[in-house]
């Protein structure tokens, strides 16, 4: 059963009703896709009641973002969330504005440092302080047993993780693969204000990023490192890209003898999107 809640205070009397049972949350900012359906089904397949939020966190979007043009579909998101025919109750909370989230007067900012600083932090200042402003705010409003994140936002999901770890929040927290489309696109919200031709141009992202995963996997980091930087500076010359790089996925530090897995980063601009991706591989 699906059960829509605007109003935070009538979100929180429910939720007091359910008391201890397992909750699995699933954040999102709506205009749902496989992607996210692919978390709410992870969720309900482990817990007894899934809470999916959908709600387009302003302190996440910098002043010239895509804040007024995110899509928000929430007649088509809860049809979508139907027809996963899922038996278990799963509560959509969309609060009907962000005052629900952020009363009159709400001053704090919850700001991880190190993790943030690099990558999506470095090319949008502040992004990861709404982030984790909001997640912080949710995971308080919903008190999950645990809270399912998608490996597409590879640092974002690992930055939440600090968080947990740094506040003892009371939560576990799972990371879902990335879904992609038959072309190797990764799913997202911003792919539906690409052109054909941009879709083309956008494969750019993933293609690079797997021909680093093959040259990573085919021979040790340190024999495949001039290769690897080569094609790194080459690319990086291109105006488009914002970043591509191949850190520890564990902490985003370069890659240091103790480092058993790499991730691969990337940010690519077709037209006025931005579009991430990444991909992770073993160290051998
Ligand atoms: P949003 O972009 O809507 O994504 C919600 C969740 O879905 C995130 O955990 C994201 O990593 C995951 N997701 C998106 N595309 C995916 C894909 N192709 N495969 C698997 N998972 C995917 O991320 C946010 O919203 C916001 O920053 C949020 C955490 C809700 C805070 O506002």
């Amino acid at each position: 059963m699906i059960k829509l809640f605007r109003k935070i205070d009538e979100f929180k009397e429910y939720r007091r009703s359910l008391g201890q049972t397992s909750i699995g949350l699933v954040p999102t900012m709506g205009n749902l896709h496989s992607g996210h359906l692919s978390l709410i089904e992870e969720s309900s397949k482990y817990n007894e009641v899934t809470i999916v939020t959908i709600f387009v966190n302003p302190l996440q979007f910098g002043p010239n973002e895509d804040f007024d043009k995110y899509p928000r579909t929430l007649e088509q998101d809860l049809q979508s969330i139907d027809s996963l025919s899922i038996e278990k109750d799963i509560l959509v909370l969309a609060p009907e504005s962000a005052s629900e989230i952020y009363p009159n007067g709400f001053s704090t900012t919850i700001s991880i440092s190190g993790l943030t600083e690099k990558l999506c932090g470095s090319s949008r200042p502040g992004h990861f302080d709404g982030v984790t402003t909001v997640v912080y705010q949710l995971f308080n409003i919903t008190k999950p047993s645990i809270a399912y994140f998608g490996q597409k936002d590879f640092q974002q999901q690992l930055i939440i993780k600090k968080m947990v770890r740094d506040l003892e929040l009371p939560l576990q927290i799972q990371t879902m693969p990335i879904i992609r489309d038959e072309s190797g696109l990764a799913k997202s919200s911003r792919n539906q204000y690409l052109s054909d031709s941009q879709r083309t141009e956008a494969l750019e992202l993933s293609k690079k990023i797997s021909t680093i995963r093959e040259l990573l996997q085919e021979s040790s980091f340190i024999d495949s490192q001039i290769s690897i930087n080569s094609i790194l500076e080459e690319t990086l010359r291109d105006e488009r890209w914002d970043y591509l790089e191949v850190l520890d996925s564990n902490n985003l530090q370069s890659i240091s003898p103790t480092t058993n897995e790499a991730v691969i980063l990337g940010a690519l601009k077709v037209g006025e999107t931005r579009l991430i991706d990444n991909q992770v591989v073993k160290i051998i």
